[in-house]
């Protein structure tokens, strides 16, 4: 230790640690090379580029196609996670997904996870919404859509799905914006079955913007989303022949105590606050569609109040805020 250098090393080093953001929900546990754990799906050549290091992927859309890739394995629960950028400008009928899903496999049966964010003409801002099914649930959407709180083309920010044994949350950064608790009532609607994550950039003119009022505009491509430090945390299995094992007890119970799962006061306020502002559609809240609403739903009687029958808020919204012009409204009361 005598050694000037070795000292100056250890410096340094001490530096550094007190310099890394500690460990918290912001730096998840695995990150995974793009060559280690995933296969692209469509896109070709051309389509999905992918950086030296592995760790970045470019997705582009263009007049000829989008790109896709999925992970090569099937996991039973665990922590899905990518830093993501969308495409900036006008981005009108197009739909990055990020999701986790089944369906391959179970085509009548398939569960799943959803982010879609949904593009938007030029100076609209981007929306997204996140979704759920189980065991091929598809007559019973579980539907929530959301504005953000940034504008998630100019930087890169983290995207998380954690799906354990008795719920599931979705993440943005580290704000927690949905937990669906586990209700026995739920059966199985709730996912159960090892599922792959997926990441996709599609042309979906008919429906996404205005409910397809708004086209891909080709003029303005290839439209690109990056995607970064993917994660895949979780048991992997083979959903035919581990369906009924229990080799993924232990990885049940690993991601039962990752900090993903424990929800601090802080983050709850903060789910609270952003359901209050961002939130501007909930099937929980939509009793025309679900006169009694699901089992899993909790109805927070300060949304129940802000929104109408529909599941929308209504026009004279209490929380709008810069940002969310009642014009914003306006549009979203157009909406299919
Ligand atoms: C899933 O759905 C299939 C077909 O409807 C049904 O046969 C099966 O029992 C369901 N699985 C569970 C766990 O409920
Ligand atoms: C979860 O968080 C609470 C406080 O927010 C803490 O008391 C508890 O020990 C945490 N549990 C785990 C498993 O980290």
């Amino acid at each position: 230790m005598n050694d000037p250098l070795s000292k100056t090393t250890v410096c340094i080093s001490l530096l550094l640690l007190l310099l890394l953001p500690p460990l918290s929900a912001a730096s998840p546990p695995q990150i995974i090379s793009f060559q280690k754990g995933f296969t692209q799906l469509f896109g070709g050549n051309t389509n999905l580029l992918r950086s030296d290091d592995g760790n970045t992927v470019h997705l582009h859309l263009n007049q000829y196609t989008g790109a896709g890739f999925r992970s090569s394995n099937m996991y039973n629960h665990g922590l899905f996670s990518a830093r993501i950028k969308l495409p900036s400008e006008y981005t009108a009928g197009i739909v990055v997904a990020f999701y986790t899903s089944n369906g391959d496999v179970f085509e009548k049966t398939h569960d799943e996870l959803d982010f879609e964010f949904l593009g938007n003409i030029k100076g609209k801002p981007w929306r997204f919404q996140t979704n759920l099914y189980g065991n091929g649930s598809t007559s019973r959407g579980r539907e929530e859509r959301y504005t953000l709180w940034f504008d998630p083309s100019k930087s890169y920010h983290r995207y998380t799905i954690l799906w354990t044994s008795s719920k599931i949350i979705f993440y943005i950064d580290e704000v927690p914006i949905r937990e669906i608790l586990r209700s026995p009532e739920m059966g199985s609607d709730f996912p159960s079955k090892p599922m792959a994550l997926y990441a996709t950039i599609w042309d979906a003119s008919t429906w996404a913007t205005n409910g397809g009022k708004y086209k891909v505009n080709y003029k303005y491509a290839p439209f690109v989303t990056e995607m970064t430090d993917l994660v895949l945390h979780g048991c992997i299995s083979n959903p035919i022949q581990d369906l009924v094992t229990d080799t993924c007890m232990q990885m049940d119970q690993q991601l039962e105590t990752i900090q993903y799962n424990n929800i601090t006061r802080k983050q709850k306020s903060a789910m609270k606050r952003f359901r209050e502002k961002y939130m501007y559609y909930s099937y929980c809240y939509d009793t025309l569609r679900y006169p009694v609403p699901p089992p899993e739903c909790v109805i927070d009687p300060l949304l129940r109040q802000q929104f109408k029958e529909t599941g929308r808020p209504r026009r004279h919204h209490r929380h709008s805020r810069k940002g969310l012009s009642s014009q914003m409204y306006d549009d979203i009361e157009d909406e299919d």
